[in-house]
C-alpha cells in the first residue's frame, strides 16, 4: 500500500497521458462510439462500491457543476429496487477490478431498463466490466495489489473529471473553462508529489491517534466523499471505528460523541465553504474535541484553533478533493502501522468482491 500511495503522481500522469490535446480532453479516449453516446446524454447515473463509490460521489459535484444531472448509488442497492424511467441516461460504472459482482449486476439491470449507453471506468482492461460496457475509460495506474484502494481512487477521479469536461461542452461551457481545468489537471501530479512530502509529519500525528477507539471525519461539499473515504481507509486498515459526516449534520446527532477521546479530522480547504467549516470546528473545540485540520498551505490562522494541521498545496477548488485524498491514505496507513496491523491484507477483506 505504501508503494502504491507513492505511485499516485505517476498513476495520474499516466492516466492523463495521450488523453489531452493541448488544452482539450480527447473524446476518443472513451471509445469509438463516445461522440454518439455523449450527444444523447442528458444525465449520468453512477454505480460503484466502496472507494470507487466515493470517487463517484466526488464526480457528482463535477457533473452537476457543468450542468449534467447526476445520481450515484452503490450497485447492491441499485440492482434490487424499482427505477422510475429517466430518458437520456449514461450509466457510468466505476471499478478498479472490473469484477465487483454488485456493480456488474447493476450494469445488467440498467441495460434492461434502457439507457443511452454504458461507460466503465476501470483499471483492469480484460475485465468483465470493460467487456460488457459500450464505452470504457481505463485508468493507467498499473496493478493495485494492496487491498485498500489508493492510486486507483485518485486516477478514477482524474478520469471522471475528464468525462465531466467532455460533457461540459454540450452544456454551454466554453473552451476557456475546459482549458482552465485541463491546466489544473496537468498540475495534479506535481501537487500530489508535494502532498507526499509531508508523510513524516503525518506519521508523527498517527501516534496520538493510534490508541483511540473511534474517529470522526468531517467535511462539506465535494470534500464530504473524501471524509467518507478517510473513514473507510481507517476502518479497513486499523480496525478503529470511524465515520465520515457532512460537517453541519454533526449537530443532528454525532456532536454528542465529542469528547477528548474522539479525534476529529476536518477537511477545510480555503474555498466557499471554509467559513462554514471553521464554525463547525469551533463547535468541536468548544466541546473538548481534538482536531486535525487538513487545510490549504498558507493558512496560518488555523493553527491557533486546532491541535494539528496537515497542509496541502493550493490548487483550484474543483480538483482539490483529489489532493486531499492522499493525507487520508497516509493517516490510515501510519495509524495501522503503529497498531501493528496487517496493512496489505486486512482481516476479513478480499481485494475484489466477486460474490454477493
Ligand atoms: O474493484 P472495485 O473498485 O469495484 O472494488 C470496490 C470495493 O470493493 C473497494 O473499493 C473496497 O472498498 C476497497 N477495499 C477500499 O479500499
Amino acid at each position: 500500500m505504501h508503494k502504491e500511495i507513492h505511485e499516485q503522481p505517476r498513476a495520474v500522469a499516466d492516466t492523463l497521458e495521450g488523453r489531452l490535446a493541448g488544452d482539450r480532453v480527447l473524446e476518443q479516449a472513451f471509445g469509438p462510439q463516445a461522440m454518439n453516446i455523449f450527444n444523447q446524454t442528458q444525465q449520468v447515473q453512477i454505480i460503484a462500491s466502496g472507494t470507487s463509490y466515493h470517487a463517484g460521489l466526488v464526480a457528482k459535484h463535477w457533473f452537476e457543476y457543468v450542468g449534467v444531472p447526476c445520481e450515484v448509488e452503490v450497485g447492491s442497492e441499485y440492482r434490487y429496487r424499482r427505477h422510475a424511467p429517466r430518458g437520456g441516461t449514461l450509466l457510468v460504472t466505476i471499478s478498479q477490478s472490473g469484477e465487483t459482482a454488485d456493480t456488474l449486476a447493476a450494469l445488467v439491470e440498467a441495460q434492461r431498463q434502457g439507457i443511452v449507453g454504458s461507460l466503465g471506468g476501470c483499471n483492469t482492461p480484460e475485465s468483465s466490466l470493460v467487456r460488457e460496457s459500450d464505452l470504457s475509460f481505463m485508468t493507467h495506474s498499473g496493478p493495485e495489489i494492496g487491498v485498500a484502494s489508493t492510486k486507483t481512487f485518485t486516477a478514477a477521479m482524474t478520469g471522471l473529471m475528464m468525462l465531466a469536461l467532455v460533457l461540459s461542452r454540450r452544456h454551454g461551457f466554453d473552451a476557456g473553462f475546459e482549458a482552465h481545468v485541463v491546466k489544473q489537471l496537468r498540475s495534479l501530479p506535481s501537487a500530489l508529489e508535494k502532498v507526499l512530502e509531508i508523510e513524516d509529519e503525518i506519521a508523527q500525528m498517527a501516534k496520538a491517534f493510534g490508541n483511540k477507539a473511534n474517529a470522526l471525519f468531517l467535511a462539506r461539499g465535494a470534500h464530504y466523499p473524501i471524509a467518507l473515504e478517510g473513514a473507510l481507509k481507517l476502518k479497513e486498515l486499523s480496525y478503529i471505528h470511524a465515520e465520515g459526516y457532512p460537517a453541519a449534520e454533526m449537530k443532528h446527532g454525532p456532536i454528542s460523541l465529542i469528547d477528548d477521546e474522539m479525534p476529529v479530522v476536518a477537511l477545510m480547504p480555503r474555498d466557499d465553504l471554509y467559513e462554514k467549516m471553521l464554525s463547525n470546528v469551533n463547535e468541536v473545540k468548544a466541546r473538548g474535541g481534538t482536531v486535525i485540520a487538513v487545510a490549504t498551505e498558507g493558512n496560518e490562522d488555523i493553527k491557533k484553533l486546532v491541535d494539528e494541521v496537515i497542509y496541502v498545496p493550493e490548487v483550484s477548488s474543483l480538483i482539490n478533493p483529489v489532493l486531499m485524498a492522499v493525507p487520508m491514505q497516509l493517516l490510515a496507513y501510519h495509524i495501522a502501522l503503529w497498531r501493528g496491523c496487517d496493512i496489505d491484507q486486512p482481516r476479513n477483506l478480499a481485494k475484489s468482491v466477486t460474490v454477493e
